[in-house]
């Protein structure tokens, strides 16, 4: 067993943590955590921590937040205000050990050494420890585990440990931590167990399996209770234990379900094989995900550890299999923001999925359309036609924001976010026709994305209202929440007409291509000329706040009459600006939360003409405070797009550095839209990847201490492979049939038998040459 317990020896690949301390033990969890979209855990110690349970914590904090999760199990819990949150289950990975009678606890005695490493690369948690017990015994231990890549119901455990001392009596108990907590038992068996959630009626089973081997001798456990396996022995010094756990978890999303057989035959399929083959296969599945998505700089070696963590979260969050689930603004890592979607999935996780893992991407878009009934259902609510996606969605896709949240002072403050935060259905708009145009998947444009178009251009067309000087969007929050309820935010309203436009775009292709379709979609939907009419005036005359003398676009009606502050005088607080300065100065002044009018210019650079990007980038730019996780990775993206390369790397790092320096805030789980961003800052920024053109766009800018950046995205079927040096691009066809693709600025063909090779280094126009293939 030793030798699958070390790391991968190539460099870069391997991210490790030494040592506790409380102060950041709950970030290190988060950083470390494991998932495949299907199962999320973090990495908290298995062996030698205490009980954890829920209760109230004012001045202590927990010494670890062990949790495990299951994608789209969510609850109503008692709190006030009432929200659905993800329910964590059985923590399948404690062990104890008991030695002399006398439990082995991390607190007691004293730890020589503790180890914990990410193996990006493998997918795997490794860990290493040793820890002398106020008896004088010294035991020392190497773990394992992983959540499958290969089969997502099933995760594996190993530990090898060690004592040095003979003639200790040692208990050895593995059991299912926390079962229940939140959810009645509905099946206790031998190796299974099942729960049920009280409200919402889901049902998860997992089951288990576990052996000791002593000096490579079996060693039968006593089954005192479901799931618990214990095992005593008297050590002899040196001696080698070697305990393997297998678990595999089903979710059924009704009561009258029963996923017991599907867990019990995932265990069965995973004992059958062992542990070698699921770790085998989990290590194949990773390799070939790296071979797609990975991506390699040359010449900066902390963003390209970065951007293999940034992949390695995407990677573990997505699930192609299942299309009633999306992403939470923390993935399956931590507790923070309940496991609820944001605008962050569409808007900076998709173009990583939509560019290297499709089926991921269509999975995550097929939730918003399962949860157009939720949508509509909102739209209606607040008096308005078509669909409007709620600003936070948990399983239904109802709204699921908190009415409002307790203050430092201990008093409500009311949370508008979900009752004005509408861009999100632009967003999810976006995110379809984003898709369909990069992967050519007319099925799902056909029967689910152009529906998506429809109803959200249909809420906007209802939202903004016709007065004198032209259509109005009133009374809402952009993505600078540091200002609410304003009138006429350019982001929400450009993209509403964007969102207007695609959609009549796309009712003429649907008519075009599937007239049936085009009118039983219109029949069902009910869209009459005169509806249409009136979405075509509402793009034309939507107010967007540009100001064609200047190019700059008001953030939103008054913005540039509020108080200017200069905010770089801020940076150096420890806490957001909001909070230093209070919400009322905030609201007051010119100071953004985060890239607001900049994400438009990276989202939609067509509504910049001529200096217009660089005019506006270089006017709010200064105005952000970036108190969200998301904003450093946009303003990157928008800076790389526009040749400021310094200061794309300035804010890629500290981008990269939210999750991976030791940042108590990472204590609810990392900020997965930071790393979709940061994505995005490489390969939509630097790189200049354009996935809604007619042909596959590339228009690099590489910073100077950059050699080359090397990936490979999917384009309509196409498998591409994309190097760029400073002076040179070389693009190779993988699979898939020939293709037009562009490169700074020049379209031409790209077929299997010859890489592209195109010369950056003229100032005029790229020359181009063949290259050998
Ligand atoms: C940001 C939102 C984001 C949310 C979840 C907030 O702080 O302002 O834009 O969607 O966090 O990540």
């Amino acid at each position: 067993m030793l030798e699958v317990l070390q790391p991968t020896e190539e460099p870069g690949w391997v991210l490790a943590h030494e040592g506790y301390s409380v102060l950041t033990e709950s970030a290190v969890e988060s950083r470390f955590a494991l998932g495949n979209g299907f199962l999320g855990m973090r990495a908290s110690r298995s062996t030698g921590r205490g009980p954890t349970w829920a209760s109230w914590l004012g001045y202590i904090r927990w010494a670890s937040w062990p949790r495990c999760y299951v994608a789209g199990l969510f609850d109503l819990p008692n709190t006030e205000p009432p929200v659905p949150a993800l329910v964590p289950v059985a923590d399948w990975s404690r062990v104890r050990l008991i030695l002399d009678g006398e439990p082995l606890v991390a607190r007691e005695g004293e730890v020589l050494h503790g180890l914990r490493r990410l193996d990006m690369r493998r997918g795997l948690l490794l860990s290493e420890w040793t820890h002398r017990t106020p008896a004088g015994i010294t035991a020392s231990g190497h773990e394992l585990r992983l959540l499958s890549l290969a089969d997502r119901a099933v995760g594996l455990q190993l530990q090898r440990i060690v004592l040095d001392r003979d003639g200790i009596e040692v208990r050895l108990e593995a059991s299912f931590g926390l079962a229940g907590l939140g959810m009645e038992p509905v099946r206790l068996e031998s190796d299974l167990g099942a729960w049920r959630t009280e409200g919402t009626g889901k049902v998860v089973a997992m089951a288990g399996a576990a052996s000791l081997n002593l000096n490579d001798v079996s060693l039968r456990p006593e089954r005192p209770f479901p799931l618990r396996w214990v095992w005593r022995w008297r050590s002899t010094a040196g001696e080698v234990a070697e305990f393997a756990r297998l678990v595999a978890v089903a979710r059924a999303d009704r009561s009258a379900e029963d996923p017991a057989p599907q867990a019990t035959a995932a265990l069965e399929r995973s004992t059958a094989v062992g542990w070698r083959a699921i770790l085998q296969e989990h290590e194949a599945a990773w390799d070939a995900h790296w071979s797609d998505s990975g991506i390699r700089i040359d010449g900066d070696d902390d963003l390209q550890r970065a951007l293999r963590f940034a992949v390695y979260h995407l990677t573990s969050a997505a699930n192609p299999d299942d299309d009633r689930v999306s992403i939470g603004a923390r993935a399956l890592t931590g507790d923070a923001y309940f496991g609820h979607v944001f605008w962050d999935t569409e808007i900076y996780l998709l173009p990583f999925y939509t560019a290297v893992w499709p089926e991921a991407a269509r999975a995550l878009l097929m939730y918003r359309y399962h949860t157009l009934p939720g949508a509509r259902a909102k739209a209606a609510l607040c008096g308005f036609r078509g669909a409007l996606y709620p600003w936070e969605s948990a399983d239904t896709g109802v709204e699921t924001t908190p009415e409002s949240v307790l203050g430092p002072d201990g008093k409500p403050i009311e949370i508008l976010t979900g009752k004005m935060e509408h861009h999100i259905s632009a967003d999810v708009a976006y995110a379809v026709w984003q898709y369909w145009r990069a992967t050519g998947d007319d099925d799902f444009f056909r029967d689910a994305g152009a529906e998506i178009l429809l109803e959200t251009a249909r809420f906007w067309a209802s939202r903004a209202v016709a007065e004198a000087d032209g259509r109005h969007i009133r009374g809402v929050i952009g993505p600078d929440e540091y200002h609410e309820d304003v009138d006429d935010n350019a982001f929400t309203n450009v993209m509403a007409r964007w969102n207007i436009a695609r959609a009549l775009e796309a009712l003429d292709l649907l008519r075009a291509r599937w007239p049936d379709r085009a009118s039983t979609l219109r029949e069902r939907l009910a869209l009459d000329e005169s509806e249409l009419d009136d979405w075509r005036d509402a793009m034309g005359r939507i107010v967007t706040g540009l100001d064609p003398a200047t190019a700059l676009y008001e953030q939103f009606a008054g913005f540039h009459a509020l108080k200017r502050l200069n905010v770089s005088d801020y940076a150096d607080h420890a806490l957001p600006i909001d909070v230093v300065i209070g919400r009322e100065q905030t609201q007051g002044s010119q100071v953004v939360k985060q890239a607001d009018v900049v994400a438009l210019i990276a989202l939609l650079p067509e509504a910049f003409s001529g200096h217009g990007a660089t005019i506006n980038f270089r006017h709010y730019e200064p105005l952000c405070a970036h108190g969200s996780s998301l904003s450093a990775a946009m303003h990157a993206r928008v800076a790389a797009r526009l040749g400021d390369a310094d200061m794309a790397l300035r804010y890629m790092r500290e981008t990269a550095a939210l999750d991976l320096d030791p940042d108590p805030n990472s204590a609810g789980g990392i900020r997965i839209a930071g790393l979709g961003g940061l994505w995005q800052a490489a390969v939509l920024g630097i790189a200049g990847l354009n996935l809604m053109g007619e042909a596959l766009e590339l228009d690099p800018k590489l910073p100077r201490t950059w050699n080359r950046l090397t990936f490979k995205v999917r384009w309509r079927g196409r498998s591409v492979s994309l190097s760029l040096a400073r002076d040179a691009v070389e693009a190779t066809l993988i699979e898939g049939d020939a293709m037009d693709i562009t490169i700074a600025g020049l379209t031409q063909t790209l077929n299997a038998r010859s890489p592209l090779r195109v010369d950056l280094s003229s100032e005029a126009l790229p020359s181009v040459a063949e290259v050998e293939a």
